[in-house]
């Protein structure tokens, strides 16, 4: 299961990527309104530059001519640049482009599997099922993973699940365990996956039995 980091953030990339795990980068508007961002297209190339892997950078138009367009120039910026793209009927369509022009794409704002299907079928790169929205308003976010990875292991679909809204470390777990190729995670929640209590403890022991023999020595 490949790792990307959910954030605009320039600092927590380059942490991430210094730990030798981080596999790609997903953003969105709201992110990038986060961290301030006023230069989106700078932005994105520098993000680019922290991480070999993919970057997922969002159209802001929402008519198929206009997110072709935009999705070209924001390809253009790094060679790593993945396109993300709203589920909706134009950007739909315009997956079908992108994907006949070689430029990867990321359909993003996924929330039922019926909507993976479709953005498969239209040779989006990668899906974005969202989990912790949809356990936000009481479903069963990871209920979408499965029945998604069923889904395009039952036709062969070549689309990676990449999934997204994961709020803590469980999300992770069990999305390793039912098959997501990608898990977008916030940074907080890549440094919770490293702390178990019993390997602080452990670690604890270890360097006080070797100071007390190095004491006695
Ligand atoms: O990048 C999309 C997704 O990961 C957003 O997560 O926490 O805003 O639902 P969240």
């Amino acid at each position: 299961m490949r790792f990307f980091l959910d954030t605009a953030a320039l600092a927590e990339i380059e942490e991430a990527a210094a730990l030798g795990i981080l596999d790609g980068v997903t953003t969105n508007p709201s992110l990038m309104a986060k961290v301030g961002v006023v230069d989106f297209d700078a932005h994105y190339k520098a993000i680019a530059s922290l991480t070999s892997g993919p970057v997922s950078a969002e159209v802001i138009s929402t008519q198929y001519a206009d997110i072709v367009t935009e999705a070209r120039h924001l390809a253009r910026l790094a060679p790593n640049i993945v396109v993300k793209i709203p589920f909706i009927p134009d950007g739909v369509k315009a997956l079908k482009t992108l994907k006949e022009e070689g430029i990867p794409t990321n359909c993003t704002l996924i929330f039922s599997p019926l909507q993976a299907l479709i953005a498969a079928k239209a040779g989006a790169t990668y899906v974005s099922p969202f989990l912790g929205r949809l356990d936000d308003i009481g479903h069963q976010g990871m209920e979408l993973i499965r029945q998604i990875r069923q889904i395009f292991d039952n036709y062969g679909f070549e689309t990676y699940i990449l999934a997204a809204s994961l709020r803590h470390p469980l999300h992770v777990l069990e999305c390793a365990l039912e098959g997501a190729d990608v898990g977008t995670m916030p940074f907080s929640v890549l440094k919770q996956l490293f702390h178990h209590p019993l390997t602080d403890k452990g670690l604890a022991q270890f360097l006080a039995d070797y100071e007390k023999l190095h004491a006695r020595s």
